[in-house]
């Protein structure tokens, strides 16, 4: 019976993390299809990120911090002095990015950091 018990207890945190894995692809779409290539391309591949989690505050006119990551020219500026993958990755001494949300998924971060490695290409 204790062992049928602690067998039911493993199956129900099993699909309640299935659920959860669920919900991160519908919350952000991006995150169901990601997948860290090599040499990610930046308009098709880190800028849909990059308008997806942060564009809301960093994107337009007035971005917060006056720090805008709409454009190829303004997005090298922060991965080039480190502040970009600082702040994704909640390195200490950066403020942690998303603010006030979820940080973003490994893949994520992932092709990000694989887009600065291999260049930081305008492609
Ligand atoms: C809800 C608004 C909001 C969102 C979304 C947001 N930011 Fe920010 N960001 C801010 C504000 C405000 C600051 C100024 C510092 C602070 O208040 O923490 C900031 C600061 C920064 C900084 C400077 C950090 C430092 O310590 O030098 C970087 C880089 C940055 N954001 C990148 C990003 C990235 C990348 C994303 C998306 C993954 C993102 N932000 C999403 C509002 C936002």
């Amino acid at each position: 019976m204790q062992r049928l018990f602690i067998l039911l207890s493993w199956l129900s945190i099993l699909l309640l993390s299935a659920c959860y894995y669920d919900k991160e692809g519908i919350l952000y779409p991006e995150t169901a299809n990601c997948v860290p290539t090599a040499s990610p391309s930046f308009l098709n591949e880190v800028l849909p990120l990059l308008n997806g989690r942060c564009n809301n505050c960093h994107g337009g006119n007035s971005p917060s911090a006056n720090i805008r990551l709409d454009a190829y020219a303004e997005v090298v500026i922060y991965a080039n002095n480190g502040s970009l993958m600082g702040s994704i990755n909640h390195s200490g001494g950066y403020s942690p990015m998303p603010k006030n949300s979820g940080k973003m998924s490994a893949c994520e971060i992932q092709k990000i950091q694989n887009w600065i490695s291999a260049g930081k290409l305008n492609n």
